[in-house]
């Protein structure tokens, strides 16, 4: 919490913006360090993944200092999303959310036809509560149970994003 000139206290800002540095990349690189090396064992390397040069990270802001993060990558109409992450001591307080509201909007604007995520099973409420939904059966990534969710896009909405992204996978 801060504190407002008048004593008063404020609910914590939360600002999230899309990365454009090096410095600003690092950052993202330190709490995908914290979280899914260090926190979760999910991976010993979170800094190499390919497909980071062609896809959009964003980073979130608690009162200017950097929370959480998380990235999108348009592969034509498919907009797939990846490492969203908010550092443990300021989770539930809407950080992870603002960066999956900010997502979204990028990816609209984007014109992709639906979002796609490989979710964590103890994330799948998180990710329900942004209107995606489940496909098909859970497996395991890193060690932990892992689910693909769907949200569609377009004004055929849940439906249509189970087509295209079927029809994509399909190659047809
Ligand atoms: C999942 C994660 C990103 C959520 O971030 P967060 O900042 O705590 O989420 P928010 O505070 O914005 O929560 C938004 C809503 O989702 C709910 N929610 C958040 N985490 C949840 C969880 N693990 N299970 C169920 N619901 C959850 C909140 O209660 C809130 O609901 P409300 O709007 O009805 O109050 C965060 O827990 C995290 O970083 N976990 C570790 C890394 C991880 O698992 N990432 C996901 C990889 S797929």
């Amino acid at each position: 919490m801060t504190m407002a000139t008048d004593g008063r206290h404020q609910p914590p800002r939360i600002v999230v913006q899309e990365i454009s540095t090096r410095d600003e990349m690092e950052e993202v690189y330190l709490i995908r360090d914290e979280i899914f090396v260090h926190e979760q064992a999910l991976t010993n390397d979170a800094r190499f993944d390919p497909d980071d040069r062609r896809s959009i990270h964003f980073l979130a802001y608690l009162d200017d200092k950097p929370v959480g993060t998380g990235r999108l990558t348009i592969l034509s109409r498919e907009a797939q999303v990846a490492w969203v992450a908010v550092r443990e001591p300021f989770r539930k307080h809407g950080v992870g959310q603002a960066v999956m509201t900010a997502i979204l909007e990028r990816a609209r604007d984007e014109e992709a036809d639906y979002v796609v995520l490989n979710a964590q099973s103890h994330a799948l409420d998180f990710y329900r509560g942004l209107g995606f939904d489940t496909l098909g059966g859970q497996f395991r990534m890193g060690g932990i149970s892992h689910q693909v969710m769907l949200l569609g896009l377009t004004s055929g909405g849940g439906d249509e994003a189970k087509r295209l992204f079927g029809a994509s996978r399909l190659g047809i």
